[in-house]
Order: C-alpha cells, then structure tokens, then sequence
C-alpha cells in the first residue's frame, strides 16, 4: 500500500429533516449567506422552499445565485463571486447535486482572489482560503459534498477541469434521501454509473495490496447494483435512495482510492467529451467504461478483473481467465443498459469530429501515457473514443 493522508472534514448530517438542524453549524460563521441553485428543479420539488424558511426562521440573510448548469460554466462562478462580493457574504450554501455544489466552491475560493477566477480551476495552488461553504444534496453521484474537488467548465475554451484545494471540503453537508424522490430516471441511473467510475478509478489500479480498500470499493459496487434499480423502479423507495446516496459520499471521500498509486483514466476520457458536447457526466461514463475495461483486459490485468467478476458480481470461479473476466465487463456494461443508459456516443449524436483534439487534452490531463493503471497514448484513447460510437 503507498503512503496517503486521508482526510474528511466535512460533517456529514443524513436523515429525513436533517436540513433544520443546519443552522446550527452555520451559526458561527456570520448571517449572510449565497445560496447556489441550478435550473429550478429544487422550485418544483419544494425543497426551495423549505431551505428557505430554515434560512428565514433562523435569522440569517440570503442571497441567491440561481441557473448553475450541468457542467457548471465559469460564468456562473464569475457571477457568484460578484454577488458575494456585493452583498459581503460570510458564507455559500449549495443546494442541488454535484455541479450547483462545485460551482458553489469555485465561488467561495474565487471570493477571496483578485484575479479571475477561472486561474483558480487551471491552477489550484493558486486557492489559499475560501468561505465556508455548506451543502444540502439534491442528487448522488459526484461525491462533491464530502470531497475537496470542484470541476468547472469553460465551453469556448473546450476546457473542462478539476481543481482540488483542502479549502473547498464543505464544512457540512446535509443528506436527505428524500431529496431525491423527484431526481428524473436518467439522472438516477447516470449517479449511479458516476459512483461506479469513481470506484472503478481506484479499484483498477497498479497497487495490489490495499485490500481493505479494494474491499470497501466492492461493497460500494455491490450496493450500486443492488439499489439502483430499485431508486429507478421505485423512486420513492427510501432504502434505495439512503444506500445510494451514501455510497456517492463513501466512492469520492478517500476512503475508497487512498494508498493506490496512479491517475484516473475514464475520467479524463470523460471530461474532454464534456469540453466539446457539454453532455450528462454520468452518461459518458457508462459509455466509456466498459469499453475501457475491454480495452485494458491483458495477460497483466486479468487477474483484477477475475476478483471483478467474482466478488463484484458472484460469478464462480472457474478456469477460463478471460472468459471470466469478460463476464464481468459484459454484466457492466448490461446494468448500466439496464438501467437505461445509453451504450454508444452515436445515441447523443456524437460523432469523430473532434476524437483527436479530445484525446490530445485527455492524454496530458491525467498523464494517462505513464500514470494509468494500463498507459494510454493518445492513438489508444482515439481507438477507445471509436469503440464508443
Ligand atoms: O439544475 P437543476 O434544476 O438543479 O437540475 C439538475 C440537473 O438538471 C437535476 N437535479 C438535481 N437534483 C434534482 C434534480 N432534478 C430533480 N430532482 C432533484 N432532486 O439533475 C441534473 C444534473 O445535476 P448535476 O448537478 O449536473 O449532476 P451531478 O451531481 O451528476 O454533477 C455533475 C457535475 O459534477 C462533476 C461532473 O463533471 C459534472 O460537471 N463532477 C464533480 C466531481 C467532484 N466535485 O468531486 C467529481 C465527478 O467525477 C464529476 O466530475
Ligand atoms: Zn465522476
């Protein structure tokens, strides 16, 4: 196992109500709060307006900075550092899932920074303090509201980015599962596929003893497997939406990836189909993925992808290595289908305009040609982008 700091300050506060007792935490921070919202989802479903008049009954002062899109844009976090700035908040609270959640931290970051605040995403050293930010999760997946990570997008630039800061771990997050009751199906199955890739990213990886590790990633895979279609047959099924959401907190907080060596690859894959088609993260993810574990599948990686097959999805042992292995990436690729995702870019009307260029940011993104659990080189990410057609 490498070496590895694991560190999760966010308070994480989960059950049916637990938004009333958010005041409470956010007390000692001042009363002006940035409240961060994204399409008017949260309008539909009432949790606007209960979050509302939590801020209200306890005194505090909001302001709002509503209409954060998926793959939040940094026009958005350029408004937010406005309106922070305008009304001196002395904290953001994010409401919604894991892009109104990024963008409510690039905002809290870029509230203290002279410059703009996009320098912030392309160089996170640059993120020396940021306010307190809060969240309330209205969709599982990004595991941003217990992580240190905020992606954000610059569409002209064809730039999507991570930038990590221990700054940005909320100080508290509030976890409700019936604030996923109204998450539409799609939006469901591309958490779940989310979770999975986070987990996938650490479980495929060149260290082989963290076994601790590698078992507390199956347990989150076999929880996806067993739930999600549950949340999606049964949307209401609190169950099924309290194991999914803590799984997204449990596959990006650390606990899952620490002490293995190596970048991610499907992310980096995934994020450059977002810098040019602006498409569902999740969505990507479970295109790529099972095309990425074919991919990879070698005389070097079988054996991980055996113990895959097995502990993951039950398959029992048997001689053939390969065949084995294959089993498992045909039953991924078969749940995230059922699950009603779709398996091919050519379905988002996708085509090879841009595979080149999009595989010439992956590959530096993530140093997948000599960090990647399986290097990758920029031909081998173009013949990836192409088995996804
Ligand atoms: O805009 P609103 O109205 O809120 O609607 C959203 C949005 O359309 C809707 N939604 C959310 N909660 C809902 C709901 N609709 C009905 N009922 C609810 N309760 O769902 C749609 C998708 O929301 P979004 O926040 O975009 O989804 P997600 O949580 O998957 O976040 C995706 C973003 O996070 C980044 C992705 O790249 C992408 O930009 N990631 C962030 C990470 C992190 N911070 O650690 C890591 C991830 O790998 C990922 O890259
Ligand atoms: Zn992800």
């Amino acid at each position: 196992m490498e070496n590895f700091n694991f560190y999760a300050p966010t308070k994480m506060m989960f059950g049916r109500g637990k938004a009333a007792d958010l005041p409470g935490e956010m007390n000692p921070f001042g009363s002006r709060v940035l409240l961060v919202y994204g399409g008017g989802s949260i309008r539909k479903n009432g949790i606007y307006e209960a979050v509302c008049g939590i801020l209200r009954d306890h005194g505090f002062t909001f302001f709002e900075l509503s209409g954060v899109t998926p793959n939040p844009k940094i026009e958005s976090v350029r408004e937010g550092v406005r309106l922070a700035r305008e009304n001196r908040v002395d904290m953001v609270l994010a409401v919604g899932g894991g892009s109104v959640m990024d963008c409510a931290k690039m905002v809290a970051a870029g509230y203290f920074y002279e410059g703009d605040a996009w320098d912030l995403v392309m160089n996170a050293s640059l993120i020396q303090k940021a306010l307190p930010v809060f969240t309330i999760v209205t969709m599982s997946a990004t595991g941003s509201e217990m992580n240190p990570t905020a992606v954000i997008s610059d569409m002209k630039a064809h730039i999507k980015k991570g930038a990590h800061s221990d700054c940005l771990f909320p100080k508290a997050s509030v976890l409700d599962p019936g604030y996923l009751y109204s998450l539409p199906a799609v939006q469901t199955a591309a958490g779940v596929a989310d979770i999975m890739s986070h987990v996938f990213e650490g479980y495929f990886k060149k260290t082989e003893d963290a076994y601790v590790q590698d078992k507390f990633s199956e347990g989150v895979l076999k929880t996806c497997i067993k739930w999600g279609p549950v949340a999606l047959t049964e949307p209401e099924n609190y169950s099924a939406r309290a194991n999914i959401m803590w799984a997204a907190s449990m596959a990006l907080n650390g606990l899952c990836g620490c002490g293995k060596e190596g970048k991610w690859s499907c992310h980096a894959i995934q994020h450059q189909l977002g810098a040019y088609y602006d498409i569902t993260h999740g969505v990507g993810l479970a295109i790529i993925t099972p095309v990425w574990m074919r991919y990879i599948l070698s005389e070097k990686t079988v054996g991980k992808f055996v113990d895959y097959a097995i502990n993951v999805w039950g398959f029992p042992r048997e001689e053939d290595q390969f065949a084995l292995a294959n089993m498992g990436i045909d039953a991924t690729a078969q749940f995230f289908a059922d699950c009603g995702l779709p398996a091919t870019l050519s379905e988002l009307g996708i085509d090879d305009a841009h595979f080149e260029e999009m595989a010439k940011a992956a590959v530096p993104y993530a140093n997948l040609d000599t960090e990647a659990y399986v290097p990758l080189n920029e031909e081998d990410v173009v013949n990836i982008y192409r088995a996804c057609l």
